[in-house]
């Protein structure tokens, strides 16, 4: 009874939310609340769909409602860097919002996020946007498939939203070779462009590595190929051979194993899936919001369960 009481919502219950459009299959909910409850905070973890056109609305809305934080998915990372009212350095470094911050300004200025005040805020408060998806990759990386970046060889398949984002994570860690094959030639080829700009140390090419037998350290892929039962392999294996990858990451995790991530494992590769993205881009922005550890097992658990829960 005890324990039914303390997990009421009440009038000190705090909310943090994911924003999004379609929304009703998110995860974050199911990963976000146990750890909460495993902080002992007296916070709750939403889900709304928000269309981009009420983006503004709604970020103004649970400013003026004082949540703590929100996350950001498809389809507003990138109209939200607009309409934040500050932005921490990894939003722009990487030129999109995954996780807002409030913040209340105190007597010298400072900021603090809400939900490490001790009570309510007395002055303004704002709305901080950071980027917590491209440490989640390198993050996935290391723990799934062992891999540090510096020096390694990357094919990388995609060159969309997500695509972008994790060819210029890799060229900052160092990669040294960045392969880009995307179908559009055009924007793999703008992509390669800017990691020349911004990281000339990693050298950046589109498409396939120039010989059949070159081998890489890593496959990784962007794109939303293997979605969907009847999609077609993202990779074109007339053009490079699972044989010369070592390890393949697929940033899909549902299904959990993808038919490139069966035939990679098929090949004697070392493989993951996408959920460890999610899991950490979910664990950094709760360390951002709470200024705590994230509770990792427990919310690795919740959304493996989550998931995978009826496989
Ligand atoms: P996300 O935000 O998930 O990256 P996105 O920006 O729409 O979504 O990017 C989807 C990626 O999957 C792109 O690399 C896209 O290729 P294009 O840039 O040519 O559109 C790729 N993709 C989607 N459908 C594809 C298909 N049928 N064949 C090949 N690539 C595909």
């Amino acid at each position: 009874m005890d324990d039914l009481f303390q997990n009421q919502i009440g009038a000190a219950t705090r909310f943090c939310a994911v924003y999004g459009q379609p929304i009703r299959h998110s995860g974050s909910p199911a990963m976000h609340n146990p750890a909460l409850a495993k902080l002992g905070l007296d916070w709750r973890y939403l889900a709304f769909e928000v269309s981009p056109d009420a983006l503004g609305q709604a970020i103004d809305g649970a400013r003026a409602m004082q949540f703590v934080g929100l996350n950001l998915t498809v389809p507003h990372k990138l109209l939200a860097v607009e309409l934040v009212d500050a932005l921490d350095e990894s939003a722009t470094t990487w030129g999109a919002v995954n996780t807002i911050c409030f913040e209340a300004k105190g007597e010298g200025g400072d900021w603090t996020p809400l939900g490490q005040l001790a009570g309510p805020p007395a002055g303004e408060i704002r709305a901080k946007g950071h980027n917590t998806d491209a440490e989640a990759i390198t993050l996935a990386l290391r723990e799934d498939l062992g891999l540090s970046l510096a020096g390694q060889r990357v094919l990388l398949l995609g060159a969309g939203g997500a695509g972008r984002v994790a060819a210029l994570k890799l060229a900052a860690e160092g990669v040294a070779e960045l392969h880009l094959a995307n179908r559009t030639a055009a924007k793999a080829e703008a992509l390669a462009k800017e990691i020349a700009e911004r990281f000339p140390q990693t050298k950046a090419t589109v498409g396939y590595p120039e010989n059949t037998a070159d081998k890489i350290d890593l496959l990784l892929n962007a794109t939303s190929l293997g979605l969907k039962p009847d999609d077609a392999l993202p990779l074109d294996e007339s053009q490079f051979s699972l044989a010369n990858a070592p390890a393949v990451f697929d940033m899909i995790y549902q299904p959990a194993v993808t038919p490139l991530l069966a035939k990679a494992a098929d090949a004697g590769c070392r493989t993951a899936n996408g959920l460890g993205m999610l899991l950490w881009q979910g664990a950094k922005a709760l360390e951002i919001w709470t200024g705590q550890a994230a509770p990792v097992e427990v919310m690795r658990a919740a959304l493996e369960s989550h998931v995978y829960g009826n496989e």
